[in-house]
């Protein structure tokens, strides 16, 4: 997982606190925190940090300091228990540390340890788009996700046996974390990443992907539906219940009908399909 790192400056306190506070300050610590009898200064930069040590060192006072502290992961308490589950009659995901562990026969295993990037299979709107793609193959196709998040479609469309599938977000981390859970799978290769906007891909697709709230859809619609090939496909998730038909009638008015249509709990994976 990337992580940022840290540098902590410990001051042991006493009366001249506010001598510590004030030279430390020069050096635009994150923060000071008081920990027993001890002041601790946070630095995001190394060099500062060491700066303000041998400032204080020059007025007598004694810090001991650590650098490249790894900042803690918020999800790796969630990583440790989580367990592998399986999604339809195809999936079996894997949001924990990456392990060994096998899928169950017959279950393509996709290895997607929980991190910022949205799409470890825990959410109803990417399980949505999962069985939207299980239930009809892109075999031999060439597959847009839009907004890929960790990866997890475009992985499921070159595991479907899609021939190349692009994976897309304005997101760079998620886009960094997405490379990473490619290298994680043999089909991978079959697996392009592109950190930016949708304007910077050119083509046509047969099928095109998008988990995304309507909101957020909306405002690339024109985009995402130049990408769809004529006679081609748009899988649309991340759509909330009460919202369903209005977006629906939004797209068959820009020349989609509805093809299927999937929901669990309070979201709906809608599938359309060009016809003008
Ligand atoms: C709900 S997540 C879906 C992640 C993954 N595809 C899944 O199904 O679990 C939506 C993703 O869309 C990305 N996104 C939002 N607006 C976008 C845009 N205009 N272009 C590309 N990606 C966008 C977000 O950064 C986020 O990673």
């Amino acid at each position: 997982m990337p992580r940022s790192l840290f540098s902590r400056l410990t001051v042991p306190r006493r009366a001249g606190d506010d001598t510590v506070v004030g030279v430390v300050s020069l050096f635009a610590p994150l923060g000071f925190v008081e920990e027993g009898k001890d002041l601790v200064a946070c630095f995001r930069e190394g060099d500062a940090a060491v700066r303000a040590a041998a400032a204080l060192g020059s007025r007598g006072i004694r810090s001991s300091l650590v650098t490249d502290i790894a900042e803690g992961d918020p999800l790796e308490a969630f990583r440790a228990a989580s367990r592998p589950f399986s999604v339809g009659e195809r999936f079996w995901i894997d949001p924990g540390d990456p392990s060994d562990a096998v899928a169950p026969a017959g279950r393509i295993a996709l290895r997607l340890p929980a991190s910022r990037a949205f799409g470890t299979g825990g959410h109803e709107s990417t399980r949505l788009a999962l069985l939207a793609l299980s239930d009809e193959p892109p075999e031999g196709l060439a597959v847009l996700d839009v907004g890929t998040g960790s990866g997890v479609l475009a992985l499921a469309a070159a595991a479907l046996g899609a021939a190349r599938a692009v994976g897309l977000d304005v997101d760079a981390d998620a886009v960094f974390v997405a490379r990473e859970n490619l290298g994680r799978h043999d089909f991978g290769g079959r697996v392009a990443l592109l950190a930016g906007p949708l304007s910077a891909i050119g083509g046509r697709f047969p099928i095109v992907i998008a988990n995304m709230l309507p909101e957020e859809f909306f405002a690339i619609r024109k985009d995402v539906l130049a990408r769809v090939e004529p006679r081609g496909r748009l899988i649309l998730s991340g759509i909330p219940l009460d919202r369903e038909s209005a977006v629906v009638r939004r797209l068959r008015s820009s020349g989609f009908s509805l093809g299927g249509r999937r929901a669990e709990n309070e979201w709906v994976c809608v599938c359309l399909d060009r016809v003008s």
